[in-house]
């Protein structure tokens, strides 16, 4: 039926008949809430390109927390700036590691609240790469005995990098985080983390695997705020080039074969595409995450009157819904929370 008979704008009359045909709607259920801890007491640093998010010490974090929790956000994702970097990234699996630390201090004094772990050893190693560097030539024990020198030609090594994110997973799961996230992009590590995992008796620790994560300029911001930028080269040998949707859906098929309870695309917004094909292709519980430099624009438009911020906030973050993800990990979880009452 065509029209005069069809008139679409009869269903966009009112705002009541536009809420009763809402094909899809925001929920703070959906969220989870990426948090930087610190050490120090009362620490409560803004991250200059991220106004409104902060590098929280283990105190300002469970206070934060709370908040997040009292919002209807079920769920936080932590990250960690250690006091010390090395080759091995010792802060991510150290038993009192900062992330550690914050884990046990949440589970304490907020136990209803789901505690994420990011599963990566960028923040923790001295030179920023997600996992061993080696020098052309080198030995690995070498190569995890002293710094590498930032000129030579080097490799991210895949296998013995597995050992580490596996210890640092344990190490998580053990100090009260819920459910383990990988972000690191070595080939494996899903495979890996599981049998670590299990051998350690957490048969029921859930892997959220962060599957289709590209090389992105939209993590800038994020470096600064986790103090992670590779000290040479950049992530582009790990983490998947920005064109590619079929190995996209490759790199989610492994991780899936290897154990995955969960899976993520990231960046959000430059990926929808990814994120409905993954939809259409995968039935697991589909992430996205709304990575920091989504929302560094909005928020620097925002902040000089171009956008109106609310209204494009809660655009983007229905438009990564309606591309099919069922859980949106965003740094506007607590301002969308509070918009949706
Ligand atoms: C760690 C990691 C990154 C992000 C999440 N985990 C940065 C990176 O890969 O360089 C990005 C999150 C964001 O930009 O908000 N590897």
């Amino acid at each position: 039926m065509a029209f005069p008979v069809t008139r679409l704008r009869r269903l966009r009359r009112t705002g009541e008949l536009r809420n009763l045909v809402r094909e899809t709607r925001l929920t703070p259920d959906a969220f989870v809430y990426p948090m930087f801890v610190c050490p120090g007491e009362g620490v409560r640093k803004e991250v200059r390109s991220m106004p409104g998010v902060f590098n929280l010490s283990v105190d300002e974090a469970v206070r934060e927390a709370r908040e997040v929790h009292s919002l209807g956000v079920p769920a936080v994702i932590l990250f960690g700036l250690p006091n010390k970097k090395d080759e091995v990234a010792t802060g991510a699996w150290a038993e009192n590691g900062i992330v550690q630390q914050t884990a046990r201090a949440m589970k304490r004094e907020v136990p209803g609240l789901i505690l994420m772990g990011d599963v990566c050893l960028c923040e923790y190693m001295s030179h920023g790469h997600c996992g061993i560097v080696k020098a052309a030539g080198q030995s690995l024990g070498a190569a995890v005995a002293a710094p590498p020198a930032a000129t030579a030609e080097y490799e991210i090594v895949n296998d013995a990098t597995l050992e580490l994110l596996a210890r640092t997973s344990v190490s998580l799961t053990k100090a009260g985080i819920d459910i383990i996230a990988p972000s690191d992009m070595m080939d494996g590590r899903v495979g890996a983390i599981r049998r670590a995992l299990d051998e350690a008796g957490f048969i029921n620790t859930p892997i959220l695997s962060y599957a289709a994560k590209f090389a992105s300029g939209f993590y800038g911001p994020f470096r600064e705020a986790a103090d992670s930028t590779p000290q040479f080269g950049d992530r582009r040998s790990y983490q998947m080039d920005s064109a590619n949707l079929r190995e996209a859906m490759r790199e989610i098929e492994a991780d899936i074969e290897e154990g995955a309870d969960m899976i993520m695309v990231k960046p959000a917004m430059p990926y929808l595409d990814v994120i409905a094909a993954a939809r259409e292709r995968f039935d697991l519980p589909l992430a996205a995450y709304q990575v920091s430099g989504e929302y560094a624009m909005i928020e620097a438009a925002a902040r000089n009157n171009w956008i109106d911020r609310e209204r494009v906030m809660m655009e983007s973050l229905v438009s990564i819904r309606r591309a099919g993800a069922s859980i949106i990990l965003t740094y506007y979880a607590k301002a969308a929370a509070k918009l949706l009452g």
